[in-house]
C-alpha cells in the first residue's frame, strides 16, 4: 500500500509481535530482568501481568529466544486447555511422542520421566504460559502440581505466567490460594510514557527503513498519545490508520488532522476531541437557553410596566 510513498522497507505498524520490531523501554527491560533472574534463583512461578495490546505476547517471543543453552523452553500460547491437554501440549513441546489417546496418567508419567532425565542431563525447562487468564480452575490445579515436580534442591519445572489485569482477579479466588502463594516474583507492565511514545515510534520507523524527518507532526503525537493511552497495539492501529489516511491525501507526513480520522475511525480508542467537542456543545446550548430564559423575564417585566 503505502510502502513506495513513505520509502518503508517493511510495513512499520503491524500487529504481529515481531521481536525485530521490539523496543527496549525501561518497562519491558524491568520484566525480563524480573524473569530472568527469578528463574536463575530457580524460582518455580513467575507472574507478568499487562493490559490487552501492551506487548506480554511480544515478551513471551522475545523470553524463548533468550531462553536457549542450557535451557529447554515449553510455550503454551492458547491454554484454554482441561489438564490432559496441558499434558499433551507440554509432551509435544518436550518432542515426546506418545499415542494420540494416550490419557492423562500415561502423559503424566511420560513428561515426568522427561523431566528428570533432563534435570540429570544438566538442563533447565521453562514453561511459559500466554494468555494465563483463560486457565480453567482444573488446569490451574494441573500447572500447580506440574510445579510441585521436584527434588530435595531443585524446582524440575519453573512456570512463567503471563496474563491480563483479570488473572490476578483469578488468582484472588480462595480456591486458588495455593498457587497464589507460589508466585514469589511478578512484575506488572506499565503503558507508554508521552516520552516513550516517540522513542517507540522512532524504532518502529527505522526498523522499517524509515530514516529521515518526523513523519508524525508533535500535535499528531499528542493526540496519538491521548488517544491510545500508551497501549503499543493501540498506538500501531492508530499510527497505521492515519499513514494510510496521509497516503490517500498524498501527504509526506502524519498531521493531527489525519491523526483525528484514524481515532474517529476506531472504536477501541478514547476519542479526547469528542469528549472536548460534545463540553462545549453543552455548555454552550445552555448558555444560550439561560441566556433565552433572563431576556424572556426581561421582555415580560419590561412589557408589563
Ligand atoms: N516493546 C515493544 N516494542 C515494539 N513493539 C511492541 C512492544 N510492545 C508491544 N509491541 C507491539 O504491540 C503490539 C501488541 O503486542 P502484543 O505482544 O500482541 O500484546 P499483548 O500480548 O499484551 O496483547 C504488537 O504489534 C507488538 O509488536
Ligand atoms: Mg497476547
Amino acid at each position: 500500500m503505502y510502502l513506495a510513498h513513505f520509502k518503508f522497507d517493511a510495513h512499520p505498524f503491524t500487529l504481529t509481535p515481531n521481536t525485530k520490531f521490539f523496543c527496549d523501554l525501561p518497562t519491558y527491560q524491568e520484566a525480563l530482568n524480573t524473569i530472568l533472574m527469578s528463574l536463575a534463583q530457580g524460582e518455580g512461578f513467575i507472574k507478568i501481568v499487562g493490559e490487552v495490546g501492551s506487548g506480554k505476547t511480544l515478551l513471551c517471543r522475545l523470553l524463548l529466544d533468550r531462553l536457549q543453552g542450557n535451557t529447554v523452553s515449553a510455550y503454551l500460547p492458547n491454554p484454554d486447555l482441561n489438564g490432559r491437554e496441558i499434558y499433551k501440549a507440554l509432551a509435544s513441546e518436550l518432542g515426546l511422542s506418545f499415542p494420540e489417546d494416550a490419557d492423562k496418567a500415561q502423559l503424566m508419567r511420560l513428561v515426568n520421566a522427561e523431566l528428570i532425565s533432563l534435570y540429570q542431563a544438566g538442563k533447565r525447562v521453562v514453561l511459559i504460559v500466554d494468555e494465563a487468564q483463560v486457565l480453567s480452575f482444573e488446569s490451574y490445579e494441573t500447572i500447580r502440581l506440574l510445579s510441585n515436580i521436584e527434588t530435595e534442591s531443585d524446582k524440575l519445572l519453573q512456570i512463567v505466567l503471563f496474563g491480563q489485569p483479570e488473572l490476578d482477579v483469578q488468582l484472588n479466588q480462595p480456591r486458588l490460594r495455593q498457587l497464589k502463594q507460589r508466585i514469589t516474583f511478578s512484575y506488572h507492565l506499565r503503558p507508554l510514557s508521552r516520552d516513550e511514545l516517540d522513542a517507540y515510534l522512532s524504532h518502529r520507523l527505522s526498523t522499517a527503513g524509515y530514516t529521515w524527518g518526523d513523519l508524525f507532526s508533535k500535535s499528531a503525537r499528542s493526540l496519538l498519545y491521548k488517544s491510545s493511552q500508551g497501549i503499543p497495539r493501540l498506538i500501531n492501529i492508530l499510527a497505521h490508520k492515519a499513514l494510510l489516511s496521509a497516503y490517500g491525501r498524498k501527504k509526506t507526513a502524519v498531521k493531527a488532522k489525519e491523526m483525528k480520522l484514524a481515532i474517529r475511525d476506531t472504536d477501541s480508542a478514547a476519542q479526547p476531541f469528542w469528549e472536548w467537542g460534545d463540553r462545549l456543545l453543552f455548555w454552550g446550548f445552555n448558555i444560550i437557553v439561560a441566556l433565552l430564559v433572563v431576556l424572556s423575564i426581561e421582555i415580560y417585566f419590561s412589557v408589563g410596566r
